[in-house]
């Protein structure tokens, strides 16, 4: 059963401490990117928690070995439920984030970022490869290296499930046909998503700029439920 993540896109904690509130009930996933954690920091993540949310902390961390090692390690001290680095950091990077998980009170999920949402062919700067082919080699390397899943658009989860099906698949760039895109450039709908193999659905501006999030929420569920 896939599930709804909701990414709280917020500067302060009080507006994303209410639209967590709001939400309470029908989601069970929310996530906390750069915007708010940087303003808010950890104790963003224990208010969350405290409302009985798992808690999807996407820092995307891209550094040397150690330094992502000793951030990862923070982020599981945190309380963070899941969390992601860029494959593109490579082996060393990958491997050291989940051998600091090894002494962690908890060991959140780890995905690993293959190719972002907001980029289009030709927009990764340097890739001689196409996007889809792209996504696949470093999903390849998300396995081979013990990740538990990969970020990438719901395009191209049919085909990584289809080679690594235990490897999980979180999909931002999810719109209703009725949304517009934004800077998502590799969108899906929730029905598309979900029939193409999504584990976890992140949404952000399409609920937590709605007139009404609790009904726009509603009408994702229940397009991630609909038979497609
Ligand atoms: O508002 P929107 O639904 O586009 O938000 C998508 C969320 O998913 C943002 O918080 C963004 O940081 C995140 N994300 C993404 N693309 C990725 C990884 C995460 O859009 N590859």
């Amino acid at each position: 059963m896939a599930e709804l993540v909701v990414a709280l896109d917020f500067d302060d904690a009080l507006d994303a401490l209410n639209m967590a509130t709001v939400l309470r009930g029908q989601i069970s996933w929310v996530k906390v990117g750069l915007e708010l954690f940087t303003m808010e920091g950890p104790r963003m993540l224990h208010s969350l928690k405290g409302l009985g949310y798992r808690v999807f902390l996407d820092l995307k961390l891209h550094d040397i070995p150690n330094t992502v090692s000793r951030a990862t390690l923070a982020c599981a001290k945190g309380g963070a439920d899941l969390i992601t680095v860029h494959l593109m950091g490579g082996e060393h990077m990958c491997r050291a984030a989940l051998d600091a998980l090894r002494t962690a009170p908890s060991r959140p999920l780890v995905f690993g970022v293959t190719v972002l949402t907001s980029l289009a062919e030709g927009e990764l700067p340097g890739c001689q490869q196409s996007l889809p082919d792209l996504t696949r080699t470093l999903a390849d390397h998300a396995e081979h290296w013990g990740l538990d899943g990969v970020v990438c658009s719901g395009r191209e989860c049919a085909a990584i499930k289809a080679q690594h099906p235990d490897l999980r698949c979180l999909t931002p760039g999810i719109r209703m046909d009725y949304d517009g895109a934004d800077d998502q450039k590799r969108v899906m709908t929730p029905a598309q998503a979900v029939a193409s193999g999504s584990d976890f659905l992140v949404v952000g501006r399409p609920i937590t700029r709605a007139a009404d999030p609790v009904a726009a929420a509603a009408a994702i569920l229940a397009d991630m439920n609909a038979p497609f």
